[in-house]
């Protein structure tokens, strides 16, 4: 594959494309990153400058390319059971509904591959069984959003998740499937996956209890934030949970939700 440099210019043309697309502000410390990952669709239209490959993406003519981009612009880093008071929240609260009629319902606000919905689902079949919950993950990635639905990991990326669980909910891959894992069908049914851009106005996902929208604010600028999250805060019940990543905060963002703890907030 040759190498291709990206001018300010082009790597202009990017920032804006993915912020347009996905509310995504990148920094100009970003532009090798930018330029690495799309390296090979320059290669696979073998197109000669960054600026060809953005004229293709606005062209009109290649819609399913401009979800590939967006696939290669977004950051999709996620393990199971990250941030592991968030899981004991959710089973202290699951807990506490055991008896109401009501579905508990959570939602995994930008699930990327599917881990941090999966432990959810974990976390409320132990508490919960057959009762009613639902898990709902969504992303504005296609390409992770397959992989989610697969439910089919690596084993190297599922050292979190509780001996007990890993027992009751995961099978572990034989002969040619060997080193990876793979969650469980009756549970993965009771995960719904749908593609969900937060940045524009949301389909009917119902209220929740409980929303996970963790590290995905730190990608969005704070106007960005602060209408994504008005968006998300406006499917959490009254009385429910809202978990943000460790490394962002709600500063000037919302007065909808109290902070509980470092990282939980709750909507009075
Ligand atoms: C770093 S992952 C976080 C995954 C998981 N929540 C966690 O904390 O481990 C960020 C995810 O946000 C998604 N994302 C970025 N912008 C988005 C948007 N506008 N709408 C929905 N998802 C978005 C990306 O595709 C990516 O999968």
């Amino acid at each position: 594959m040759s190498v291709i440099d990206i001018s300010d210019q082009e790597f202009a043309q990017f920032q804006r494309f993915i912020y347009e697309a996905a509310g995504i502000s990148l920094s100009p410390g970003k532009k090798a990153l930018v330029s690495g990952r799309l390296a090979r669709r320059l290669d696979r239209y073998q197109l000669g400058s960054y600026a060809e490959y953005f004229r293709l993406l606005t062209s009109g003519k290649a819609p399913a390319e401009v979800q590939t981009a967006v696939d290669l612009l977004t950051t999709n880093e996620t393990y199971f059971f990250r941030e592991p008071k968030h899981f004991d929240l959710l089973r202290e609260q699951a807990s506490a509904a055991r008896r109401r009629a009501q579905p508990f319902r959570v939602w995994s606000a930008a699930s990327s591959t599917g881990e941090e919905a999966y432990s959810m689902a974990m976390v409320l079949a132990d508490c919960l069984g057959d009762g009613p919950w639902e898990v709902i993950g969504t992303d504005i990635s296609a390409r992770v959003l397959a992989r989610a639905h697969a439910g089919h990991y690596p084993m190297e990326r599922t050292k979190n998740i509780p001996q007990a669980y890993l027992q009751r909910f995961c099978l572990k891959g034989l002969d040619h499937q060997q080193g990876t894992l793979l969650v469980e069908r009756s549970l993965r049914n009771r995960v719904q996956f749908m593609q969900v851009n937060l940045n524009a106005p949301l389909p009917q996902l119902g209220a929740f209890d409980i929303i996970f929208l963790r590290n995905v604010m730190i990608y969005f600028n704070g106007d960005t934030k602060r209408q994504v999250v008005a968006r998300v805060l406006s499917l959490l019940k009254p009385g429910g949970h809202f978990c943000i990543g460790h490394s962002e905060n709600l500063h000037d963002i919302t007065d909808a939700v109290r902070p509980v703890a470092p990282s939980i907030y709750r909507k009075p």
